[in-house]
């Protein structure tokens, strides 16, 4: 199959969805592969590094025209619905229930939309989040660690402590991916670390796989309100799948907290868990509420790209192999979680929590495919 790389258009998007190590494993698999010019480089990945494995370098019209299936990290941004068409396999992520207008150029350009997002096991996992949340929970603990020093505006904690001096608390609101990650890293660093959840099993499995190493508490008001008073670091990880995420930190629990303590709120792409927060951006990543500092990006990952890209691809490889390999119908029909990533085909929209969200149509994959 002729597979193309976009270079992403996005402000502040500097991953890539294919990197030259992933090109080379589907050209030895009989694939060609185009990469736009310049795609790679803010992953460090010039040009010469995809020629190199036998990819072609190519420009932005002839890898969005001559490809059967498109890679991309970010969803298409206005000046690239012009680009899309049928015949096209997009492999990306979309989060169209959020974006009536791309999910209308979806649909009328014929287009095959397959979102990462929504790529699902038969146990509920999402494998193509997954590794975006490892990131991003391991960098909250950094970025609390950073923001904690007095130049920064922190309390001047060392989060590690020294012999002799106490370590700094870090409390961790929900303990899926994001707060693990977030956990084992403040470990790491000589922490203090408490994981708040709600799931008592998710609670037995960190116990099991941090070998008492965290101290975890069930999730309720009273307990936030007590564990956040004498944290340094808060890290918001939390998430109820499709719903914006509780507002578990109020207003009264940031005031009662100490000046210079830092709040990460890495749910803030669910809108948020604490109720002072609102999203911020790689360049200007902080603001001040009642002598809290608040830490919210809305796009984490973004920050290290090279990580970022790697993880991303070392997840979609699979998917893209058997995409390119036996093609979408089959693709589909032999894995589940990959069918429930398509979200429109032909015209149809084939995710139902998609067509639910604005009013349109819904027809099973199975139906649209004719299988
Ligand atoms: N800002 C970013 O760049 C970025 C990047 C990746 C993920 N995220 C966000 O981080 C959040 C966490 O993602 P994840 O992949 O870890 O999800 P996850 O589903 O793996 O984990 C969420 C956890 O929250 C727990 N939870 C739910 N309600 C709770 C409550 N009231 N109290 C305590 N725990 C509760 C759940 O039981 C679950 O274990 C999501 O909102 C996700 O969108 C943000």
């Amino acid at each position: 199959m002729r597979v193309g790389v976009a270079k992403e258009i996005k402000s502040d998007e500097y991953r890539v969805a294919l990197t030259p190590a992933g090109a080379l494993e589907l050209i030895k698999r009989g694939h060609e592969i185009v990469v736009e010019s310049g795609a790679g480089v803010g992953s460090a990945f010039a040009d010469t590094l995809y020629e190199r494995v036998g990819a072609r370098i190519g420009t932005v019209e002839e890898v969005w025209e001559s490809s059967e299936l498109l890679l991309k990290v970010k969803e298409p941004v206005r000046a690239e619905y012009g680009r899309l068409r049928e015949g096209l396999t997009l492999f990306t992520y979309l989060h169209i229930a959020a974006d009536e207008p791309l999910t209308q150029a979806l649909i009328g350009s014929g287009v095959t939309a397959v979102a990462y997002e929504t790529v699902e096991t038969g146990r509920g996992a999402l494998p193509l989040l997954a590794p975006m949340s490892e990131v991003a929970g391991r960098l909250s603990t950094q970025a609390g660690a950073y923001f904690l020093e007095k130049p920064f505006g922190g309390r001047g904690l060392l989060l590690g402590g020294v012999p002799g001096v106490a370590p700094g608390r870090v409390v961790i609101i929900g303990g899926g991916i994001v707060g693990y990650n977030a956990a084992i890293i403040a470990l790491g660093l000589g922490a203090q670390v408490t994981i708040l959840e709600r799931s008592i099993d998710r609670m037995r499995h960190l116990e099991e796989i941090l070998s008492g190493r965290v101290t975890l508490l069930m999730s309720s008001t009273l307990q936030i309100a007590s564990s956040v008073e004498d944290a340094d670091l808060v890290i918001g990880a939390v998430l109820i799948p499709g719903a914006l995420a509780p507002k578990l930190v109020t207003r009264e629990m940031i005031g009662g907290m100490n000046a210079g303590a830092v709040v990460v709120d890495v749910a803030i792409d669910q809108g948020g868990c604490v109720e002072t927060s609102h999203p911020t951006t790689h360049s200007d990543p902080v603001f001040v509420v009642d002598g809290v500092i608040h830490y919210c990006v809305a796009n984490m990952p973004g920050g290290v790209p090279i990580t970022s890209t790697k993880a991303l691809t070392n997840a979609t490889l699979p998917y893209v192999e058997a995409i390119a390999s036996l093609g979408l119908r089959s693709a589909v029909a032999g894995d589940p979680a990959l069918a429930k990533g398509v979200n429109v085909l032909a015209g149809k929209v084939t995710y139902e929590a998609v067509a639910e969200a604005h009013g349109l149509d819904y027809t099973p994959l199975a139906e649209a495919l004719g299988l």
